[in-house]
């Protein structure tokens, strides 16, 4: 059994049991806004930092044997933000998705895209695909970038393809299932997170994977995105085997 001990002043060790990882984590990226302010920097400094430890933190997923991590990058919610806010983060998603495409082969990460893509611009929207086809030829380490992403929209989408099926006559609304209708969701195929990370100190959903987090444990904590690095995973990773899930049972 391979364990790792990090320590920082004041709080326990996590102690990483690299035999019993989990197969799927989903972290909220959130703090950057605050991380750039508490410098005296425009936000949008913040998010470029925040897209630095995006990729330290998959790198590192990839290499201790994650399945699956998937992340929140914009929300439905996060147009209400100013124009410049939201036209540096575009502009940083479609510099990763150029580094991506070069990249990602090479690197054996399939990186995927959850959302609804409807209203970026056409180039972006063009990258996406090219991802999401390169995506399909690969077999490492799955990463979903959640963009434009909102649980409700997910579930009001999946909602809305489900009837038209049933309009169609290929299937009928008794038939459907809590399986099944996993299968209409954005997260086809993934299986469920077993650990929902929120760095930024709030401790809210803030409309992420509300069908997939049923039975996700999560770990909260005040250190900002930006900050975040990979002692801060294996203390969420520690906390997580720490706990007792029961699912219902006893
Ligand atoms: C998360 O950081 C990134 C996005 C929501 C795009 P924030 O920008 O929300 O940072 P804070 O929460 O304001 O510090
Ligand atoms: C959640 O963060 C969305 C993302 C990180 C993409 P927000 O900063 O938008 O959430 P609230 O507004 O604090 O709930
Ligand atoms: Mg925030």
């Amino acid at each position: 059994m391979k364990l790792a001990f990090w320590k920082k002043e004041g709080e326990p060790a996590g102690q990483v049991d690299f035999s019993r990882l989990p197969r799927h984590i989903a972290i909220i990226l959130d703090g950057n806004g605050r991380w750039a302010q508490k410098r005296g920097l425009p936000r949008t400094a913040g998010h470029k930092v925040g897209a630095e430890a995006f990729r330290t933190i998959a790198t590192y997923c990839r290499d201790i044997g994650i399945d699956y991590l998937t992340v929140y990058a914009f929300s439905t919610e996060n147009w209400k933000r100013p124009e410049e806010e939201v036209g540096t983060i575009m502009s940083l998603l479609k510099r990763y998705l150029l580094e991506a495409i070069d990249t990602m082969e090479r690197d054996n990460v399939r990186l995927r895209f959850m959302g609804d893509m409807g209203p970026l611009n056409e180039e972006l929207r063009g990258l996406v695909d090219e991802c999401n086809a390169i995506s399909d030829r690969l077999t490492g380490c799955q990463c979903c970038i959640c963009i434009n992403y909102g649980g409700r929209d997910e579930i009001v989408h999946a909602a809305r393809k489900f009837a038209m099926d049933c309009t169609a006559g290929t299937v009928k609304p008794e038939q459907l299932t809590e399986e099944s209708f996993d299968g209409y969701l954005y997260s086809a195929g993934i299986p469920s997170p077993e650990l929902l990370i929120r760095p930024g100190g709030e401790q809210r959903l803030s409309n992420f994977l509300l069908w997939q987090c049923a039975y996700a444990e999560f770990y909260f904590t005040d250190v900002l995105w930006p900050d975040f690095t990979k002692a801060e995973l294996h203390r969420a990773i520690a906390a997580y085997q720490r706990r007792n899930r029961r699912f219902g049972a006893v």
